[in-house]
């Protein structure tokens, strides 16, 4: 049966997470199959081809786990394009692009938003492509903040520096008066307290993680694709790299045990779809 299977999600690391615990909250019965590129991350810096060719090799990984969907849980591998593999996969594939504009739409009052994002995300100007697509009258400022990933991989975050780089990445969109800052990466929701603090009470952040969860559900719902509660619920982790820290990071983050497997995939790795 189609709906017993998984929803799966992918990321270049633990970023994905956040997505996977709004899945967990607005689809507790769903199975779900998790792939954290760590090996390979971050994947902000590299070269747009080089993100789509890995996120290919970890769908094509994804394809053999029984699975219903595929969310690219993960800002960079979706603003590096994936039209070709969106064509081929047969299965409902989305990404947190459309669905994080679309909230901060409803959120917005000044018509003012930020968006921030790995330098990948940014320079690919995605983000701009949809408000153009939805909401052309929307003044959009982006910026990128790279340390950022790293910062929350290396379990940095409560760390004094990481105010003062918060203060300088964000300081031109402070001055630019948006009411609204998209966190343009799946990894930002866990820094969503300092960037807080330095926008102030008056910038509401968006997570598109919710809205990602709300539109997995009206998908799974419109195709009759819902897992039917009741049955326990299986999740299964696969990283790239050792499987140790992202285990603990996502115990803690997930609240809940986990198991985490090891795949090694590698540039040699081949193309299935
Ligand atoms: N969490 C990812 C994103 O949403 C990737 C970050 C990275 O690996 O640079 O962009």
């Amino acid at each position: 049966m189609d709906n017993c299977k998984a929803v799966a999600l992918l990321d270049s690391g633990v970023g994905g997470l956040t997505v996977v615990k709004e899945i967990n909250r607005q689809l507790p019965s769903e199975h779900v199959v998790y792939f954290g590129d760590t090996a390979r991350m971050p994947y902000g810096p590299r070269p747009s081809e080089q993100v789509r060719h890995f996120a290919y090799q970890i769908m094509d990984f994804l394809l053999t786990q029984q699975i219903k969907m595929i969310i690219i849980a993960c800002n960079s591998a979706a603003s590096a394009g994936l039209e070709y593999y969106r064509k081929r996969v047969g299965l409902p594939l989305l990404d947190v692009i459309e669905p994080g504009v679309r909230a901060a739409l409803k959120q917005t009052l000044n018509r003012k938003v930020g968006v921030i994002g790995t330098t990948g995300t940014i320079e690919s100007g995605a983000y701009q492509r949809v408000f153009q697509r939805l909401a052309p009258d929307v003044h959009v400022f982006s910026r990128a903040c790279p340390l950022f990933v790293l910062v929350v991989e290396n379990e940095l975050v409560h760390t004094p520096e990481v105010l003062g780089v918060a203060e300088e990445y964000l300081h031109s969109l402070k001055k630019a008066g948006v009411d609204t800052l998209i966190l343009g990466c799946t990894h930002y929701p866990l820094l969503a307290d300092v960037i807080a603090a330095v926008m102030g009470p008056n910038v509401t952040l968006i997570s598109s993680a919710e809205e990602t969860a709300r539109e997995a559900r009206r998908i799974l719902e419109e195709r009759e694709l819902l897992h039917p509660p009741g049955d326990s619920v299986l999740h299964r982790f696969y990283v790239s790299g050792p499987a140790k820290n992202f285990r603990q990071m996502a115990v803690k983050l997930l609240e809940n045990e986990i198991r985490a497997f090891q795949v090694v995939l590698d540039e040699e790795t081949p193309l299935l779809l």
